[in-house]
């Protein structure tokens, strides 16, 4: 009933702590609302970025950005950022702004960067815009603005360099109040596009150019034939041909011709490869010396076509994120010989599915290749010698297995400085042959299942090494075969050791062994290694005991050389102290030194030693033992001993002798306490048990005779009697035949052996042989005393006449 009581009671307890914690939480949530409110949404309406906590994050990093994207916000006041004088980038894309006073920047005079872009502006108070003269950074793009925007005032903003727009009517004069202007990058969003005025663009004055095209392009077309007046860059956005592209072509033909850039990006196109090949021919003879392509859907069929694309102006071609829609056509070469044949330094086809590319037919002028992110196999370029002037080769994120295969394929590379082949399969099959271009400076195999064989097959001249993320659990001495080695990249393996540095190269300056299973380093690992400039340890298993110390103290003393010391060293065993950062690790010094250790053992045996030599002293330690020995003995003697005698004819328990001298002490304190109170034992005391009419002598013998037992108190007066000696000898005579346990001496005072009359050798020999009690002075020992001679007394046998026994 209790328990359940109590349990109810808990029951109820807890349910209030719940119920302060909810309202606690609550009141906090309604504190930081309250807070916020204050802060900054005092006058935004929207509370999306309340209800899905979003802002708190953001607030953390206050100060000079703010995200306050998909915030749902409607409207801004001029209050509202007040608190924010730092702000230096404000991203406001994708809420409900419908008009905007750039007043509420009024105090900002340090906003650089602000994006409004994805809301429902309308229109923007142009007088405003004094307000954000400081802008460099305006993304306005994708709002619902109708009309012509780009007021005079725009003039006032003589730090923009980045500008995003989006119009659906372009007029001549549009953009005459940034004409002025030396922008970097422009941003328009054409999709939507009605009207253009031809010659409008040419007066916008920018490096860059980015032009989504509209979805249909007819009158619009014309701002294709527009002198752009862009320097470097000019990105088409959104070329969808679906049946028929030859209009497109043309226009895009029309602007690589008439531009004078040197980049040309086209992203987001729909092409089939015919169409796409005219471009690139086009290009090849332009001012355009690097073309990219990205997110790119080739459509129809995909055959080899003969083109010549021998040298031209094209330094460059990148085709990125492809989505091939196509058939292949069972020609006489792969379409990919296309690129095989090219004659442009730098060719990236990455991210298009590509399972190979041909050994080019002629010795190419290729310097860079990269094919990442494809499904490229060991096959790749096997015997190919005409790339020898290649110096960059990257195959990352393929599906490449034998390592074997990969250094064989670049031993014909003579000019090969930098090889990556991270992300792939690859692993170490070598057997006898070990084949690397000796040119490579630069090995990238992270993200593989290397093991630790690599060590013997490594192009001999690398400078930089990278086997992250691999198999690897030691590395061998054969590294320092790699004379020229500056950095060498080991993490996320399964290294237990710190490297050797001492078998490492001299000039290495930069070791990264992070998140590793390093669990107990030593500092001379770490010594080895001090002239390594930047080391990386961190995210391994340290084993937290006393064998980490010195290695702690060396890292703190070459802390400058350890990147990421302390917060990234933490340990990792023992459970308790996973998460402590190693600096902070503290063991205490009596754990880790074994001479302090054995000294504290032997200092605390000294200590209980002098316990005990004090207690034997003071409570005679000694004489308690030997009491409770002697009880214990006395106990398991009678559980023990077989009665063989025949015990007939008893009536006492025991029969004392003693001197006359001793007599105060017999009648006073020893009598009285073995007769206590319940009769349980019965002493014979000649005194007073004498049958009258007989002998003293007579009548000793009957006492001694009719008792179980015989107490003598011995003492120097004992032995000066006469009488006690006879009574010694009958009593040694009558008991010792039958039971040597019958005879209990007392010693009440110490009797010196020289004492003892050489007469009484009988005597000497019982004191010798016999252990005897010894009456304690003090007077706390009594009570043991009296209760171990009871014990003494006590034998199993029942008097005569008394129970019924055994042995009758
Ligand atoms: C081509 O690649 C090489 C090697 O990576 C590089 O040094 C060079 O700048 C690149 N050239 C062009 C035109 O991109
Ligand atoms: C190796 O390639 C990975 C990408 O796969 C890259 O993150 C890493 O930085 C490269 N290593 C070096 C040393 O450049």
């Amino acid at each position: 009933m209790l328990r359940i009581n109590r349990v109810r009671t808990r029951g109820r307890y807890s349910a209030k702590v719940l119920h302060v914690e909810k309202m606690l939480n609550t009141l906090h949530r309604f504190w930081l609302h309250v807070l916020l409110l204050h802060a900054l949404m005092a006058n935004i309406s929207g509370e999306d970025c309340f209800s899905n906590q979003k802002l708190p994050d953001r607030l953390s990093f206050l100060g000079t950005k703010l995200d306050l994207s998909h915030c749902n916000i409607t409207r801004l006041h001029t209050t509202t950022f007040q608190k924010y004088l730092n702000l230096q980038v404000l991203d406001l894309s994708y809420n409900a702004l419908e008009e905007l006073d750039f007043s509420v920047f009024q105090f900002h005079t340090v906003l650089q960067k602000l994006d409004i872009s994805h809301n429902k502006l309308r229109t923007i108070n142009c007088t405003t815009l004094q307000y954000i003269r400081g802008v460099t950074h305006l993304n306005m793009s994708y709002n619902h603005f109708e009309t012509t925007f780009l007021c005079k005032e725009f003039a006032t903003l003589r730090n923009l360099k980045h500008l995003g727009l989006n119009v659906t009517k372009i007029e001549r004069y549009d953009f005459m109040s940034i004409a002025h202007q030396k922008l970097e990058t422009v941003f328009l969003g054409l999709e939507y596009l009605q009207q253009y005025e031809s010659g409008s663009l040419q007066l916008l004055n920018s490096k860059m150019l980015h032009v989504v095209l509209p979805q249909t392009l007819t009158d619009s077309a014309l701002l294709l034939y527009d002198d752009f007046n862009i320097t470097t860059t000019l990105e088409i956005s959104n070329i969808q041909c679906e049946e028929t592209c030859n209009d497109m072509i043309r226009h895009i033909n029309m602007v690589i011709q008439k531009s004078k850039v040197s980049k040309l990006i086209l992203s987001n196109i729909k092409m089939s490869w015919p169409e796409i090949s005219k471009i690139l021919q086009i290009s090849w003879r332009s001012t355009v010396e690097h073309l990219s392509i990205y997110m790119f859907i080739l459509v129809k069929e995909f055959d080899y076509l003969h083109i010549d694309f021998s040298e031209g102006s094209l330094k460059s071609l990148t085709i990125e994120n492809v989505i091939p829609q196509v058939f292949l056509h069972g020609s006489y070469k792969h379409p990919l010989n296309i690129f095989s044949e090219m004659f442009v330094e730098n060719l990236t086809i990455s991210n298009a599915e590509i399972t190979h590319l041909p050994c080019p037919p002629r010795p190419n002028i290729f310097r860079s290749l990269i094919l990442s992110n494809n499904k490229i196999t060991d096959e790749i370029f096997a015997q190919c010698v005409t790339l020898a002037n290649i110096q960059f080769l990257s195959f990352q994120n393929n599906i490449l297995d034998r390592l074997s295969y990969v250094t064989s394929m670049t031993s014909t590379m003579k000019s090969l400085k930098h090889l990556d082949v991270s992300g792939n399969r690859l692993y170490c099959d070598f057997s006898t042959r070990c084949e690397w271009s000796q040119s490579l400076l630069v090995l990238n195999i992270s993200r593989n299942k290397i093991t630790d064989s690599i060590f013997n097959c490594l192009p001999p001249n690398l400078e930089v090494l990278d086997l992250s993320n691999n198999q690897l659990s030691s590395v061998n001495k054969e590294i320092g075969n790699l004379k020229a080695l500056k950095e060498l990249y080991l993490s996320l393996n399964q290294l237990s050791h710190i490297p050797d540095c001492s078998h490492l190269s001299k000039n290495l300056m930069y070791l990264n062994i992070d998140e590793n299973l390093i669990h107990s380093p030593s500092k001379e690992q770490l010594t080895n290694c001090q002239n390594v400039e930047k080391i990386l340890a961190g995210k391994n298993k340290y084993q937290c005991n006393c064998e980490l110390k010195p290695f702690i103290g060396t890292a703190e003393i070459l802390h400058e050389n350890l990147i990421g010391w302390p917060q990234s060293f933490m340990c990792e065993y023992p459970e308790e102290l996973k998460g402590v950062i190693l600096r902070d690790f503290y063991p205490s010094e009596i754990s880790c030194n074994v001479f302090i250790l054995i000294g504290i053992i032997v200092g605390t045996l000294v200590v209980l030693l002098i316990i005990m030599f004090f207690l034997c002293k003071h409570f005679d330690l000694p004489w308690y033992i030997r009491m409770i020995f002697q009880w214990l003995r006395r106990k398991y003697k009678v559980r023990n001993s077989y009665h063989d005698e025949i015990m007939t004819g008893k009536r006492f328990h025991a029969f004392i002798s003693y001197s006359q001298e001793d007599s105060e002490w017999v009648k006073n304190s020893l009598i009285p306490n073995l007769e206590k109170g319940d009769n349980s034992i019965k002493i014979c005391h000649h005194e007073r048990d004498f049958i009258p009419g007989k002998t003293i002598v007579e009548n000793i013998i009957n006492c001694i005779e009719k008792s179980f037992k015989s107490i003598f108190v011995l003492s120097p007066n004992f032995i000066q009697s006469e009488w006690c000696h006879y009574e010694l000898y009958f009593a040694q005579h009558s008991l010792f035949g039958k039971n040597s346990d019958n005879l209990i001496l007392i010693l009440l005072d110490s009797i010196p052996q020289y004492l003892i009359p050489n007469k009484y050798s009988k005597l000497k020999a019982i004191m010798k042989h016999r252990t005897y009690m010894e009456w304690p002075k003090e007077k706390g020992k009594h009570g043991l005393f009296w209760a171990n001679l009871r014990e003494a007394i006590q034998t199993n046998n029942p008097l005569e006449g008394e129970e019924v026994s055994l042995f009758n």
